[in-house]
């Protein structure tokens, strides 16, 4: 087993760390990059037969759970952006709970590391049996999910071990993002658009290298927050699932109760929890939500809010005018990328709580890697 680990002591360290290489598996052979802006485009071999299909679609139903929905979240709005198909998220244990309606429609969209987890096995019957298409995208060749979908995408995040998903999430959102620019029209208006974001892609893993650096950064903020009972995360827009994955890391693996907030949902409770004692988190990289983000920040600071400030590098003096928050700054990439970036630091501060608090970082009590049974 150490010698899987390599240099690291952790499985969760170590797929903390690989996500360069990671998300370079995952694109590698997908982007195409010819001589022109024109020629810049995506192949996704598994789904070339169905883009027409999804085009035409009343709906794109995204379902998962846990760190696999998060993803989903994060890909949404670009998928919404260059599809205009509506794209609407569900939580498969909830659709089955409800058993909500799926129609012949609707294209349905199976994202799961395992690609063995129950209920989105589940879901994904009760959507055949409705007859909409099934597509998968999963991190497991031969997997449940991957047999029993009309089509799909494997993310080639390469085996993840610790029982936390790390960089099968980032790899995830990168599927998703290239789902989005495969299936959006390749209209005029959407062309630099979309080069930008391929662009992008190509250079994401020197991005997140860069975001790695942060490393120590966020060893020191743990040991500050080690003692702590409570730790919220505000995220809008593109990072409103950054705010919910990075809590989900911090209260699985770290045992310590975290809360994702829609910034947007603020004044309608999550603020009567706001006082100098409780720890938030703020998520500002600059976006179009970055001035609405602004005025949260001056909100909870006029309520004595214990704030740590997430921003785009430069931007410390443009969200924290005072200079008493915490600032964690990452580099800036296309706004629908950036999620990959900002969760890494969230990712790593859960890890060093983990092990400052002596908790078993691959292997949290009570949890397992794959839920197979509802
Ligand atoms: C379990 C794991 C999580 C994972 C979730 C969904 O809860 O501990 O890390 O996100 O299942 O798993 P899937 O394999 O479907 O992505």
């Amino acid at each position: 087993e150490q010698i899987k680990k390599g240099n690291y002591e952790h499985f969760m360290q170590k797929e903390i760390h690989e996500q360069p290489e990671s998300l370079t598996t995952t694109m590698r052979g997908r982007l195409i990059c010819g001589g022109s802006s024109k020629a810049k485009s995506v192949l996704l071999g598994g789904l070339k037969d169905h883009l027409k299909t999804i085009r035409r679609s009343r709906r794109i139903v995204f379902i998962g759970c846990g760190t696999s929905y998060n993803a989903a979240l994060a890909a949404r709005p670009f998928l919404e952006e260059l599809s205009g198909v509506p794209v609407t998220m569900e939580i498969a244990s909830d659709l089955l709970d409800r058993q909500g309606p799926i129609y012949r429609e609707d294209t349905t969209v199976f994202v799961s590391q395992s690609g063995e987890t129950a209920d989105t096995l589940l879901a994904l019957q009760y959507a055949l049996e409705n007859g909409a298409l099934c597509v998968g995208i999963t991190n497991t060749v031969g997997s449940a999910i991957a047999r029993n979908t009309h089509c799909g995408v494997h993310i080639n995040a390469g085996c993840e071990i610790g029982v936390a998903s790390t960089k099968a999430y980032t790899s995830q959102i990168v599927v998703m993002t290239m789902l989005a620019l495969a299936v959006g029209a390749d209209t005029i208006s959407s062309q630099a658009r979309r080069v930008a974001v391929i662009d992008g892609l190509f250079d994401l893993p020197n991005k997140v290298r860069e975001v790695l650096k942060l490393n120590e950064e966020l060893k020191d903020l743990a040991k500050l927050l080690v003692q702590e009972e409570s730790l919220l995360m505000f995220g809008r827009g593109y990072n409103y699932a950054t705010a919910l994955e990075g809590a989900l890391k911090v209260k699985e693996v770290a045992l310590m109760h975290s809360e994702g907030i829609l910034a947007g949902e603020m004044k309608h409770g999550p603020l009567a929890l706001v006082d100098e004692t409780l720890p938030i988190i703020v998520i500002a990289t600059h976006d179009s939500c970055f001035s609405k983000q602004q005025s949260v920040i001056q909100q909870l600071h006029a309520r004595k809010g214990r704030l740590i400030v997430m921003c785009t590098k430069g931007d410390a003096p443009l969200v924290c005018p005072s200079g008493s928050c915490r600032v964690i700054e990452v580099p800036h990439v296309e706004d629908c990328l950036q999620p990959v970036v900002n969760i890494i630091p969230l990712q790593l501060l859960a890890y060093h709580l983990t092990v400052l608090r002596g908790y078993n970082v691959d292997q949290p009590r009570n949890l397992a890697k794959s839920v197979t049974t509802q």
